[in-house]
């Protein structure tokens, strides 16, 4: 049988943890008998603001067409026409989304506006929801504009016009989206201007990305599909979190990521929903920890870990965590163990979410 455990909350805060008979007295009381209790998940990598859907896409991956860049400009497409009400709206319903099944902590970016103006009003709507945002300008080259010319833009008048709302800065390092230098271009001009570097890299095939990633100390390096072993030992060497985002590799068909390799070789690895209307339209953590348990590897613990601790260093917030002095934000499952989230996939376990200490389910 397993011992009872309590948690002491003030002023949002974690104040005491402990055994519940131990427990020091208090204004009101939350029994979770039966339940289990964790962390708010981190989720470290959305795409939330966007207009319109890619559902006709998906039905055309099932019927046997690869996943390919390009699919962004769909989106871009109904972004720039969706007004900004529209897309706080929508924004708005997916973060509740994600709080319903245990997110807390949520990092929201942009890339589907691609002119200076539509990357700032989505990254505007993003602030809304969350402090971690993160400029993606760079996601595709738009139909009307040169490559060199849009590089340009994307690391001097866009970057500078968002770097007051941005926390972080992102690039697609992909064949059909920019290749490294571009991506350092971009990225470094983030960096110039304060913003903590992402990037997304080696999702389709094997290439820079990750390298680049190491290279410019980046908080982490995203997707991470396809790696070769000098990948792995420059995450690790650099302490670049990988964040794993296997939803993506289950709505495209794509292997999945190295999860087990990466954690075995002392790499800091993250799991996220990437929730985007392309490649993996889900607000769920607790389907990504299935996801990674079963089909990459990890131990029901290591995955619960990725989902919460390792999301707050793809961050660098403090969260993910419930000891002394850390946000009150948990979730209390219908579940004996975490394991449960992997074992009951597709069953909806939570019971309460708590966030600074506020049941707002
Ligand atoms: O993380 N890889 C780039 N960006 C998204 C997909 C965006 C889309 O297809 O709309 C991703 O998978
Ligand atoms: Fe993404």
């Amino acid at each position: 049988m397993r011992s009872a455990a309590a948690l002491l909350v003030e002023d949002g805060a974690v104040c005491w943890t402990g055994a519940s008979g131990a427990a020091p007295p208090a204004d009101a009381r939350l029994d979770v008998e039966g339940g289990c209790v964790v962390p708010g998940f981190v989720d470290s990598h959305t795409h939330l603001v966007f207009g319109g859907d890619r559902t006709a896409e998906f039905e055309a991956r099932l019927a046997g067409e690869p996943y390919e860049a390009g699919g962004i400009r769909t989106t871009v497409a109904a972004t720039r026409a969706a007004s900004t009400d529209e897309l706080r709206v929508r924004a708005q319903r997916l973060a509740a989304e994600a709080l319903r099944s245990g997110t807390t902590t949520l990092e929201v970016k942009s890339g589907y506006g691609l002119t200076v103006e539509d990357e700032l009003r989505c990254l505007q709507v993003a602030a809304e929801l969350t402090p971690h945002v993160t400029l993606l300008g760079a996601h595709v080259v738009p139909a009307d504009v040169p490559p060199t010319e849009y590089v340009s833009l994307v690391a001097g008048p866009m970057v500078d016009a968002c770097a007051g709302v941005a926390t972080g800065v992102d690039a697609f390092c992909e064949q059909g989206a920019f290749d490294v230098d571009q991506c350092r271009e971009v990225l470094a001009a983030g960096a110039a201007q304060g913003l903590a570097v992402h990037v997304h890299a080696n999702q389709l095939r094997h290439g820079g990305g990750v390298q680049l990633a190491a290279e410019l100390g980046a908080l982490s390096a995203d997707h991470c599909t396809h790696l070769a072993d000098d990948d792995v030992t420059a995450l690790r060497d650099a302490g670049v979190a990988a964040v794993l985002v296997p939803a993506a590799e289950f709505s495209t068909g794509s292997a999945y990521a190295p999860a087990r390799r990466l954690v075995d070789a002392g790499v800091t690895v993250a799991l996220a929903t990437d929730c985007n209307p392309g490649t993996s339209f889900t607000t769920s953590m607790p389907f990504v920890i299935a996801l990674a348990c079963r089909q990459q590897g990890l131990r029901p613990l290591e995955a619960l870990r990725a989902a919460t601790l390792g999301g707050a260093a793809a961050l660098a917030t403090d969260a993910g965590h419930l000891r002394v002095g850390a946000a009150a934000d948990l979730v209390v499952l219908d579940a004996p163990s975490p394991t449960w989230l992997a074992y009951r996939a597709g069953v909806d376990l939570v019971r309460h979410v708590l966030r600074a200490g506020e049941v707002v389910r």
